[in-house]
């Protein structure tokens, strides 16, 4: 009988782009104050690409690290996988631009787009490749430019978001690696947090899309956003038959401390036993869990033979888990 193969965390990279701006910046120019934004999101500041730096670029420095860490060249990687809601161009994907940028020609890459749960789809995606053998060394991407679609007039959106990336390198393994994933969709939602242009609508390249910016029922999607983490972490726990008590660190989408705090409440873990980066950079959507993942394992929190649940919520609505033994 043939042995089961995993999908391993072989090395994790991050990038933020060398602009800040805190929250006393933003008050300079919209109604808003860091007592508000820290009270509300826990957000101290978040990272903004310089003129010309694209989601490629992010990608690309978060990717070179994590290979680094993995001691993997690009000869060796068999299939790239980015989550990004913002990519350099409608196509070719970002995978593509970051594949050629790091030599890797010949092999597969694609993008996903799940919103701020891109990076887990996209993991899922991995996970699925070598688990059926087909690949055996996959770099996943999340990594994004979301400032470049705000509106930063609307204090209601523009004080949480912020631009990032993180990757990983995933191995096949025979002994451990990702357990289980979870991912869900409720495309009857999608007014509550969108940004309403595309190709096919309301697209006029003649303005250069000025009026391309997010659009967020905030405190509708907080709700949903509790809802889907607390019943996607049950899904999980209840696959693999264990207690939230067995898990030695939660990764959330970091989109709001408060979120945050909520879900590791109703999986009684106390906080010092999640991963909390959203003060520093805000929601970096797809870039968000892997920039969270990359910090806790430089910093030697997460520690080899550990058990770690990532989860995500992002627009669509789009929702998702993924267990591993790091
Ligand atoms: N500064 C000061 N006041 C503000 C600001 C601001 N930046 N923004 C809103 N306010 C005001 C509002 O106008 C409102 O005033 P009013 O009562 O006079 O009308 C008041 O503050 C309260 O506003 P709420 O929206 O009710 O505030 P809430 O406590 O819900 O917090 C927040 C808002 C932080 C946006 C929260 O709802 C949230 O985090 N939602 C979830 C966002 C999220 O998780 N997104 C995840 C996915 S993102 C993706 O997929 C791209």
């Amino acid at each position: 009988m043939s042995k089961q193969i995993y999908a391993r965390i072989a090395g994790t990279g991050s990038y933020l782009p060398e602009k800040i701006l805190t929250n006393d910046d933003l008050s300079k120019f919209v109604d808003t104050s860091d007592e508000w934004i820290t009270s509300r999101s826990g957000i101290r500041q978040r990272h903004v690409a310089a003129e010309g730096e694209t989601t490629s670029d992010l990608g690309y420095h978060a990717a070179v690290r994590a290979m680094e860490a993995a001691g993997v060249t690009a000869e060796e990687l068999d299939l790239i996988i980015v989550g990004t809601t913002t990519p350099d161009l409608i196509f070719p994907s970002t995978a593509c631009l970051i594949q050629h940028r790091l030599g890797a020609d010949g092999c597969a890459a694609f993008d996903v787009n799940a919103a701020c749960s891109g990076f887990i789809y996209a993991f899922t995606v991995a996970d699925k490749f070598i688990r059926s053998g087909a690949s055996k060394t996959v770099l996943v991407i999340g990594a994004e430019t979301l400032t470049r679609m705000i509106d930063w007039s609307d204090r209601t959106t523009c004080v949480l978001f912020g631009d990032g990336a993180g990757a990983v390198v995933l191995k096949a393994d025979e002994e451990t690696g990702i357990l289980s994933t979870h991912l869900h969709a409720d495309g009857g939602k999608k007014e509550l947090l969108w940004n309403p242009v595309g190709v096919s609508v309301g697209f006029k390249p003649e303005e250069h899309n000025v009026g391309v910016r997010i659009k967020m029922a905030g405190s509708e999607v907080f709700k949903y956003a509790v809802k889907a983490m607390d019943s996607v972490a049950e899904e999980t726990l209840e696959a693999n038959g264990i207690d939230c008590h067995d898990i030695d660190w939660l990764i959330p989408h970091q989109a709001n401390l408060r979120i945050i705090e909520s879900t590791a409440k109703r999986l009684d873990m106390p906080m010092d036993r999640v991963i909390v980066t959203v003060d520093k950079h805000g929601n970096t959507s797809s870039g968000s869990v892997p920039l969270a993942l990359d910090e806790a394992v430089r910093s030697g929190r997460i520690q080899r033979g550990q058990l770690v649940l990532l989860e995500a919520f992002g627009g669509g609505f789009t929702w998702g888990s993924a267990l591993l033994r790091y």
